[in-house]
């Protein structure tokens, strides 16, 4: 489901660190590196607690029939999993019933108050997703939110709209759901922010949003059979190591290239999972994206030609669309383009991606790694998270820091706790 092309990289399989790579599965396999205490996600897909699955799947479908729309309030990686999901699965214009929509990742008041106009008079459930159950954006989000859905539709009905996502024990989420009644669904202890879209964090919006997460399931459980192995021929590890030579070349940045706007959010999740758990100890490439065409027409000047040896380009290519959509005939031909009649989107947008790696590799001198998917569909997306997260392990450690924290993050929020005065804050 995830093919590894390295001929437009300018590495060749003898520039990757098999060795190494072969020592780095060890210790995942047997968790015995940095941070191996966050390493649940590995069997997540088959271990899963099945009766929680069952009753998230109770509880997401009467929520779905009771509103139009689900907004979910959280940040990182209480966030950026669900919109990717979403949006690849689904699509940006989808027609289903319930649109999902988002608070809790920003402090605009702009945005908020906007947000909670747009949700006057509709039927909307929360569904508020926080592992720590500390976070200052989505506790502040919420706490609007609940107020109005509770002025909307009253206390006791409120108490079927809003669903918890949370620790099992600890946090003021989990404190604050308890006392007020709110069904709740538990991020296992280890399971990282960043690695748990296939945890409540992402499965109970995408139940309530008509995803099929048995699917996802499938997808990540396919990845999990094939990239087992301790060696190049693993193609999550072949990626890993060949971004990690390509670091060693002195590349600083990474850019995920998509020519499919559905992908967007996928390439901001990716961006987390990479920068969050590799960007450290004064290390790390920094882990950009563009969207083609659109970023053709902006960015793309500055990959043909600016500074080179800075950056490299990691192009997803998808064999096959979900949906597809031919060029017409035109009688008259004002604007030129009957030569494309009868030939599809997808097959145009294909030719793109081949004349675009050509320019950028050939003319342009920066390398591409190719990802090539199948589709953009549910399976696709269980199988690409499992890929990507096996990849960092890979790639984390291959760098030598620990993938699994994220300590430079704590750094704003106590300045900011400091600026705002939060008690106990010195
Ligand atoms: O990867 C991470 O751990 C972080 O990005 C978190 O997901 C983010 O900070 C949100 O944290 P929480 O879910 O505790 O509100």
């Amino acid at each position: 489901m995830i093919k590894v092309d390295l001929q437009h990289s300018g590495l060749s399989i003898t520039d990757l660190n098999e060795a190494k790579v072969k020592k780095v599965h060890e210790m995942i396999i047997n968790k015995s590196g940095k941070g191996n205490d966050f390493l649940g996600w590995i069997e997540w897909p088959k271990t899963f607690d099945k009766k929680e699955y069952e009753k998230m799947k109770k509880v997401a479908s009467s929520l779905r029939n009771k509103i139009d729309v689900l907004v979910t309030v959280g940040i990182g990686g209480s966030y950026l999993g669900i919109r990717a999901a979403d949006e690849m699965i689904r699509g940006i214009n989808h027609s289903d019933k319930v649109q999902v929509i988002y608070a809790g990742h920003t402090m605009s008041s702009t945005y908020v108050s906007q947000l909670s106009e747009y949700l006057k008079g509709k039927k909307f459930g929360i569904c508020v997703i926080s592992k720590s159950g500390t976070t200052t954006e989505p506790g502040i989000a919420f706490r609007a939110l609940e107020k109005q859905l509770i002025d909307q539709v009253g206390d006791e009905n409120s108490k079927e709209l809003i669903v918890a996502v949370t620790d099992s024990a600890k946090g003021a989420l989990k404190t604050l759901a308890d006392n007020k009644g709110y069904p709740t669904f538990v991020i296992p202890d280890d399971i990282g922010g960043r690695f748990s879209v296939l945890t409540p964090v992402g499965i109970f919006p995408l139940l309530v949003a008509g995803v099929n997460t048995d699917n996802i399931f499938a997808g990540a459980i396919k990845a999990m059979d094939e990239l087992v192995k301790g060696d190049l021929s693993n193609e999550a590890y072949k990626y890993a190591a060949a971004r990690n030579a390509l670091y060693n070349q002195g590349y600083k940045a990474e850019a995920l290239v998509a020519y499919e706007l559905q992908m967007q959010y996928t390439a901001e999740w990716w961006k987390q999972l990479f920068g969050e758990s590799e960007g450290k100890d004064n290390k790390g490439l920094y882990p950009t994206s563009m969207i083609f065409s659109t970023d053709l027409h902006s960015l793309g000047q500055w990959v043909q030609e600016g500074a080179r040896n800075v950056l490299f380009e990691t192009v997803i290519k998808v064999k096959e669309p979900v949906a597809n959509m031919l060029v017409e005939t035109d009688a008259d031909n004002y604007d030129g383009l009957n030569y494309l009649a009868g030939k599809s989107f997808h097959e145009i947008n294909s030719t793109a991606i081949e004349g675009v790696i050509d320019a950028h590799v050939n003319t342009g001198k920066m390398p591409n790694i190719v990802l090539e998917f199948d589709k953009m569909d549910d399976i696709q997306f269980g199988y690409l998270v499992y890929f990507f997260e096996i990849a960092v392990a890979m790639s984390g450690y291959l760098l030598e820091v620990n993938p699994f924290d994220q300590p430079g993050v704590e750094v704003y929020k106590y300045n900011m706790f400091k600026l705002l005065g939060k008690p106990g804050v010195k």
